[in-house]
């Protein structure tokens, strides 16, 4: 296991310095989730969903100067083996609690990024009636709901946070 936190650690440290539309690095942004999550006093499988929501923007080449599109998905499959439901569906359903909230609370469009307001056409835009319904029903789609918060909130430039190690010893426990 230790083996597959250095290789997200590198992933990081490579990968994690390009641009993805943002005016923050995956790098940074991630951190940033994290040390919100922390902040708040979420359980430790919410800080490293946090972490780790936007793994799937290091893992594969991007679809334009916004990142992977279906960078939820592939990062959820990407951590699938190596930790447990608790961290990967609240990554899965990341992008889905945006379109879900942009459906169910309009308002909540003009807090979104200019980029995550481009990718959400990408995305499939507002959820539909069936799509909300199923959402709501999802055992996960609460901590979905607090790392879309963490995500949106952690864009800052420039914020001094804990590096990826600091994570490294609680994403061991956590591990399968
Ligand atoms: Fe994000």
């Amino acid at each position: 296991m230790t083996a597959f936190i250095d290789h997200l650690d590198r992933l990081f440290a490579t990968r994690g310095s390009e641009p993805y539309g943002e005016d923050v690095s995956v790098l940074e942004h991630c951190l940033q989730c994290a040390a919100l999550a922390r902040h708040e006093g979420a359980d430790e499988a919410l800080v490293a969903a946090a972490l780790l929501h936007d793994v799937g923007h290091l893992i594969e080449d991007p679809d334009d100067g916004f990142g992977v599109h279906a960078h939820d998905k592939g990062g959820a499959a990407f951590l699938t083996p190596h930790f447990p439901d608790s961290v990967v569906e609240p990554v899965r359903l990341h992008v889905a609690a945006k379109r879900y909230r942009v459906a169910v609370e309009p308002a909540y469009r003009d807090r979104l990024s200019k980029a995550s307001i481009h990718t959400l056409a990408h995305q499939g835009g507002p959820m539909s009636q069936d799509e909300v319904a199923v959402f709501a029903a999802n055992p996960h789609h609460e901590g979905a709901i607090r790392v879309r918060e963490w995500d949106d909130a952690g864009k800052i430039e420039g914020l001094d946070v804990a590096s990826f190690s600091a994570y490294r010893d609680m994403l061991t426990r956590l591990a399968r």
